[in-house]
């Protein structure tokens, strides 16, 4: 009989936790034994919604606890609090596998500006892009799980950019569902904001630029829009190639790339589309090629609360821990 895992998830009451809890009860190889929120409220908390699929309860933070009944933890909490208990955890022997940007950027200077209540761990930190993070994972204490945005990014601009074929600028106008901002209401995410509108937001000063930006090796202009939807992001992406790169170059670094990655499909030049992957683990990446020019664009969509942040999480605790890499995600 394989050895079960004793997961836990702080944050459950997050969206991002909650889809956690959706995915680890239909996993056969873990078991959640510990579920956990703010404390803000009083006592414990169930999850209407999750009724019939979990009923477990909802505690109040506490790290004793995630300690003493876990192997490994998810934490969907905010950076800063992350930023506290993935720390001690870690010294305490559990994994830690963050959704949060925590522990993702490894300059202190990026890190100062955009995560100022992160520890230096993040240079101890494996960033948990699962398809170019397999090999790190087995022996990985803290994965620091990518941003929804930067993981669609990178998925669709990092084969290319490691065949050599781009050059000149990168440009990313991606557009987001609420979701990803998370389950508590500002102005700009307020329903009577976002309902029949679509805005552009944090031009030139969004941290997952920097994310992006430190994973590709290149520099980008990001611009991220919300939308109204609820879930989904889709990005799509302007390049230049290199002079006398065509069609079959392209197409080639990619499948090369993902030969092997159960969640990444490959679509060319049928366009990706966020309802084809909404709810599921999939990142589906598109492409065309200008005939006449250099110009490349690229589509990459994906769900923000699957592989984004909840299903990625649970992909990297697979390889992490040896299991089948689509276990609980299929
Ligand atoms: N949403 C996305 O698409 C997405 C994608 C990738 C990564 N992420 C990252 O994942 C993390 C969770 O995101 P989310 O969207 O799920 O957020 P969320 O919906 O706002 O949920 C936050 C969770 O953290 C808990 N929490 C808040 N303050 C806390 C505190 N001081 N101590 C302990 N627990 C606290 C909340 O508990 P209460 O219910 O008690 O308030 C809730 O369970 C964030 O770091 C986010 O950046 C999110």
């Amino acid at each position: 009989m394989p050895k079960i895992i004793n997961i836990g998830i702080a944050g459950a009451t997050g969206y991002a936790g909650q889809e956690l809890i959706k995915l680890a009860v239909r996993h056969q190889g873990v078991k959640l034994t510990t579920a956990m929120s703010s404390g803000a409220a009083e006592g414990n908390r169930h999850l209407p919604a999750l009724s019939k699929t979990w009923d477990g309860e909802i505690a109040p933070l506490s790290i004793d606890q995630l300690a003493a009944r876990t192997e490994a933890v998810f934490l969907a909490l905010p950076d800063g609090v992350a930023a506290k208990v993935g720390s001690e955890l870690i010294t305490r022997g559990v994994r830690v596998f963050d959704l949060s940007g925590a522990f993702r950027l490894r300059e202190e200077k990026l890190r100062a500006r955009w995560y100022p209540d992160t520890p230096n761990l993040a240079n101890t930190a494996v960033y948990g892009l699962t398809e170019y993070s397999r090999t790190e994972l087995p022996a990985a204490r803290l994965i620091a799980c990518p941003g929804c945005y930067p993981t669609a990014a990178i998925l669709a601009l990092r084969p290319l950019f490691e065949a050599g074929l781009l050059e000149g600028d990168t440009i990313i106008d991606a557009k987001s569902g609420i979701s990803g901002a998370g389950k508590k209401p500002s102005e700009r995410t307020h329903f009577s904001e976002c309902h029949g509108n679509v805005a552009a937001y944090g031009v030139f000063a969004h941290r997952h630029g920097a994310e992006i930006e430190q994973e590709l090796g290149h520099a980008v202009t990001f611009t991220p829009h919300l939308v109204p939807l609820d879930r989904g992001i889709l990005e799509t992406i302007y390049v230049r190639t290199r002079e006398g790169v065509n069609e079959t170059d392209v197409a080639h670094a990619f499948h090369q790339a993902y030969l092997d990655a159960p969640f990444v499909r490959l679509t060319g030049d049928a366009l990706p589309e966020i309802k084809n992957v909404t709810q599921t683990n999939f990142c589906d990446i598109g492409w065309k090629l200008d005939a006449n020019s250099t110009r490349l664009l690229l589509v990459a969509c994906l769900d923000n609360l699957v592989k984004g942040a909840a299903g990625q999480a649970l992909q990297n605790l697979n390889i992490a821990f040896g299991l089948d890499e689509t276990a609980g995600l299929s």
